[in-house]
């Protein structure tokens, strides 16, 4: 089927039965895909179109990934003379877009890192697991430091090691039991503070719930803290300024190592090149993945500081390696578009761009505080959430299919928004991220959309009261 003969009704109506028949999508119920039917064909800057020539301004980046926008066809150039060359040959010799793209992600952060090359955000963490007990096995021989601390309503990806990280209970469920071998703290969520304290009379309790739970875990068991800075799956929780230092100081007092999530973070999406970068704190493993290639390829990466590289440097009979393989890792074609596409965002000052727009965007969006369900519009750069609640005073989440008619509104009217994902509780807060070339009209157009689905759903709640 080629996207040609996709405008003719009947070809529409092939692909949506052929998908129908055959695939097995994700997260989503197949019963809601027979209603939607919506088949992309096409993207250009913020704006994706459907088979049915229907356009939408993507307020999600397609999942918080399109960073520089879509249709941008010298990627499609890139990646097709990349492989006209050498499309392929395992990462256990060297090819010259990985270096070049290691180099450039090792700029970013200081010069100070080498770069494991894997395909997706959940390998890049579960990588980090693996790194960060290999490390401890060697460097703490008399100790035996395997935990992980994570914190709850965390998402780390999809595994059964990142979904044991994860803090998540309704997305763990179904698949427990999982691994015993993470442990979860309180998160920096400042509007529901676990302790049900303010900040800063709470004088940080989250940080040291962290604390705590090294020492009630006992300091020689713990392996590493990860953390995602601002943590975008509860719905963008952005922590107060002293939290990720202090955690940091914990993870050194403590021999722990720091591993950073900068999945969605990372690569211009909270207005610097990483989110941790806010904060001026140094990770000791990073997982990046989305944004390092726009989706234009599948590839992700973890960064391990040079104090721990060493750790895997010897001879080979010490056999001190990293002790794995992936077969796609470092995959020449993805590994030269996601290098282009860094170059773009740097040339195009995206990270900058997102901070500047983003300011654009949240200040659009106060205007939402005029409905009293809104409990709070928070974010930083392109990473936005808007918090519904059934009451301001007591802060009762919004149910999740008054939220679900506000996100199908905002799509009949043409403009995708998103919402946090914990299951259906703290489903309540509605996502943006979309892709740091959005123009000012289009968030206009967002806020307006957005203002239009709240007001009617006030309207509907109103109605039933
Ligand atoms: C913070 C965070 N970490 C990790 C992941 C997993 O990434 P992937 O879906 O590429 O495996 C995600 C996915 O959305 C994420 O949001």
């Amino acid at each position: 089927m080629s996207l040609s003969n996709l405008p003719d009704p009947e070809a529409r109506k092939a692909v949506v039965k052929q998908d129908l028949d055959n695939v097995l999508h994700p997260i989503v119920q197949h019963k809601q895909l027979e209603q939607q039917q919506m088949v992309i064909v096409s993207g250009q800057g913020s704006t994706i179109t459907d088979a049915n020539g229907q356009s939408y301004l993507d307020g999600m980046a397609g999942l918080w990934c399109v960073n520089i926008g879509y249709g941008r066809q010298e990627l499609a150039d890139v990646a097709a003379e990349q492989m006209r060359a050498i499309a392929y040959y395992p990462h256990t010799s060297m090819n010259l877009p990985a270096a070049e793209l290691a180099e450039t992600i090792n700029g970013l952060m200081g010069n100070n890192y080498h770069v494991y090359f894997v395909n997706s955000g959940s390998e890049a963490n579960e990588a980090g697991f693996k790194i960060a007990r290999q490390y401890a096995k060697s460097e703490f021989p008399t100790e035996f430091r395997y935990k992980t601390i994570s914190r709850y309503w965390a998402y780390h990806g999809t595994t059964m090691a990142t979904m044991s990280a994860g803090g998540m209970g309704e997305r763990k469920t179904k698949f427990e039991p999982l691994m015993g071998d993470f442990v979860h703290a309180a998160p920096p969520y400042c509007y529901r503070c676990p302790f049900g304290l303010k900040y800063p009379t709470c004088e940080l309790a989250c940080v040291k719930n962290i604390e705590t739970t090294i020492l009630g875990e006992g300091p020689e068991s713990v392996a590493e803290v990860l953390v995602e800075p601002i943590m975008s799956g509860i719905g963008i929780a952005v922590p107060p300024d002293e939290y990720l230092p202090e955690v940091e100081k914990i993870c050194r007092k403590y021999d722990v190592l720091l591993h950073v999530d900068e999945v969605i973070n990372g690569f211009g999406r909270t207005g610097k090149m990483f989110g941790h970068q806010h904060w001026g704190i140094t990770p000791d493993i990073m997982a990046i993945a989305k944004g390092i290639s726009s989706a234009y390829l599948p590839i992700a990466a973890t960064l391990v500081r040079n104090n721990v590289f060493q750790t895997f440097y010897g001879e080979p009979s010490e056999l001190r390696q990293v002790m794995q393989v992936n077969t796609y890792g470092g995959h020449p074609a993805a590994a030269a578009v996601a290098q282009r596409n860094i170059e773009i965002m740097q040339e195009e000052k995206l990270a900058e761009r997102s901070a500047e727009i983003g300011k654009y965007l949240m200040d659009g969006l106060h205007v939402l505080m005029q409905h009293t369900i809104v409990g709070e519009v928070r974010g930083k750069g392109l990473l936005i959430g808007v918090e519904l609640v059934k009451d301001r005073v007591t802060k009762e989440p919004m149910g999740s299919p008054q939220i679900q008619s506000v996100v199908e509104f905002c799509k009949e009217q043409g403009v995708i928004i998103g919402r946090s994902g914990g299951g259906s509780r703290y489903s309540n807060t509605l996502t943006l991220s979309p892709p740091l070339v959005i123009t000012r009209a289009e968030c206009d157009r967002v806020v307006e959309v957005m203002d239009k689905a709240i007001g009617n759903l006030v309207r509907q709640l109103s109605k039933t009261a």
